[in-house]
């Protein structure tokens, strides 16, 4: 496919799925209980290897996680690899209320569907697992191992793949854009899981998604058979440090001698419905090999965070909050913090594994926070976006300096105004977008973006739900609560700031405040079925 076709495709897709005031993107319109898909892969046959669930002998600190070199390195083990796992894709809780149960994770998910899976390829050198591939199941919490083989190389990969009928279940077209929210919510709990390791995430963003497709076996028809296929994703060295970057080619060759087991299960058993058009934007936005991409990131300095919570319980406790309380307000200097935390940093998580320029800048609705007048601000994450987003957002708005905050977070306010009403119609009119302290939608880059390749349009999604993660765990540190927004409507937010074309897309919404618990839930421990 050209180019220019993929382009076409991908602003054909992202135009039909957008929502707006008079229709709703295209979607099953009701839940089929019946073909409710399995929330967990498995590998029927595949060799089990069970992790010890480790996370809490690692003491480091929320706070420590941005103390460069605070946090001891830890050596590449089973152990140390289970903790990353675990707090990464692993589950935090179980649910119930009225006889149904349901896992969370520690990273979120739109509609708790969780279509991303995790996968390990282990070189040599990690203590008490041998070289392969391994699919991660977070139900049980163990490694099961797809393919044994010998590799030219040391250390770890992680990466991630994407089963869209797991989304497409229940939202239909829009359910590829959640998906690609996800890969990014995952990637950021992986960059912070690492962080309580003393570790560093790094995206090979050269490879191809052929590539990956290879190296974790997801081209295997045979292993497949009629199971839901899953689409590649990303891939990403982990550990204490890098050496040389990895070489696709080298492990791709080592797959010759290697010896695949598993048979992927069939998550429903019938889909009543079928979207194409994830398909087709899936093809168009495949990516091939790429030159390694560098982004120039101006220096900033960073606010510190005062949270004295130790970063595995932080990362566990994160929760959606389901409703806010309307009342709970937050200082300025959290605001700041908050909005800090999601400035791209070369040196700290998760932004370091991020090899892209921002191409996200934030929309604020500001409702309830001390020292901060309500109203709609802009936070540029970056000098070009700012130049940017003042052409194409519209002449009358302020553009005033956002009172007492550092000039580095570029945060302006475009007018005065009680935003709780704009908020909670923007967003599929859900209160939680007004009753909360804030709450924002993510403004990308849309045409740069796609002009460097139609692939670029998942990796976009991607950084709106590694800035999500952010927004989850600072939220936790503040001591309130976040939510991601997947349903808002597109247009009607491009409307509101003037945007007579695509050159900013407002691409995921989030919100944060004061939580109100469901007290029906009762809440129980992850792993208390396991007995190990
Ligand atoms: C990409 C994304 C979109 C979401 N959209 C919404 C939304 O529009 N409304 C809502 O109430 N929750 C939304 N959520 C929250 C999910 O429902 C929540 O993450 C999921 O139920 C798992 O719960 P947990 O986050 O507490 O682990 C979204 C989450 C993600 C990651």
């Amino acid at each position: 496919m050209s180019h220019l076709d993929a382009q076409a495709e991908v602003r054909s897709y992202h135009q039909r799925t957008k929502h707006g005031f008079d229709r709703y993107a295209s979607g099953p319109g009701f839940m089929d209980w019946a073909t409710q898909p399995d929330p967990f892969r498995r590998y029927a046959g595949a060799e089990q290897i069970p992790l010890p669930l480790a996370a809490d002998r690692h003491d480091a600190l929320y706070a420590d996680l941005f103390q460069p070199g605070r946090v001891p390195e830890q050596p590449l083990t089973l152990e140390t690899l289970a903790t990353l796992l675990e707090l990464s894709l692993g589950l935090s809780a179980w649910k119930s209320f009225g006889g149904d149960h349901w896992a969370l994770r520690c990273n979120p998910s739109s509609g708790n569907l969780h279509p991303t899976e995790g996968y390990v390829v282990a070189g040599a050198g990690i203590a008490r697992l041998e070289p392969g591939v391994y699919h991660y199941q977070s139900r049980d919490h163990v490694l099961e191992r797809r393919c044994r083989t010998d590799w030219p190389f040391a250390g770890l990969l992680v990466g991630f793949s994407s089963i869209h009928w797991r989304e497409a279940w229940k939202y239909g077209e829009r359910a590829f854009r959640y998906c690609q929210h996800d890969i990014g919510h995952a990637l950021g709990a992986l960059c912070y899981a690492a962080a309580v390791l003393g570790w560093k995430v790094r995206l090979l963003d050269n490879w191809g998604d052929a590539d990956i497709a290879r190296l974790f076996g997801l081209d295997r028809e045979k292993d497949f058979g009629a199971a839901e296929r899953e689409a590649p994703d990303l891939m990403c060295g982990v550990g204490p440090r890098f050496a040389e970057p990895v070489d696709a080619d080298r492990l791709l060759q080592g797959l010759a001698t290697g010896r695949w087991q598993g048979q992927a299960n069939i998550l429903s058993q019938n889909h009543s419905h079928q979207w194409p058009v994830i398909g087709q934007v899936d093809h168009a936005t495949l990516k091939p090999r790429t030159e390694p991409a560098c982004a120039e990131v101006e220096p900033t300095p960073c606010l510190p965070t005062h949270c004295e919570v130790r970063a595995a319980d932080l990362i566990r406790q994160r929760r959606s909050a389901q409703a806010f309380d309307g009342v709970t307000s937050i200082p300025a200097n959290a605001l700041w913090r908050i909005l800090d935390a999601t400035l791209p940093r070369p040196a700290l998580p998760p932004f370091d594994a991020w090899p892209y320029p921002p191409r996200v800048s934030l929309l604020l609705f500001v409702h309830r926070v001390v020292g901060l007048p309500p109203g709609l601000y802009v936070c540029c994450r970056g000098e070009s976006m700012e130049d940017g987003l003042r052409q194409a957002i519209r002449g009358e708005f302020e553009w005033a300096p956002a009172e007492n905050c550092p000039g580095y977070l570029r945060l302006y306010r475009l007018a005065r105004a009680n935003a709780q009403r704009a908020a909670k119609q923007l967003s599929c009119h859900q209160d939680i977008a007004g009753e909360s302290a804030f709450s924002l939608g993510m403004l990308a880059a849309f045409d740069e973006g796609l002009n460097i390749g139609a692939w670029m349009y998942r990796r976009l999604f991607w950084e709106c739900g590694l800035i999500g993660q952010v927004l989850y765990l600072e939220a936790e540190a503040a001591g309130v609560r976040g939510t991601g927004i997947g349903c808002y409507f597109d247009d009607p937010v491009h409307k509101l700031l003037g945007f007579s074309d695509t050159r900013y897309q407002s691409l995921y919404h989030f919100t944060i405040g004061g939580p109100l618990d469901d007290a029906r839930l009762q809440t129980l421990p992850p792993y208390a079925h396991l007995t190990r």
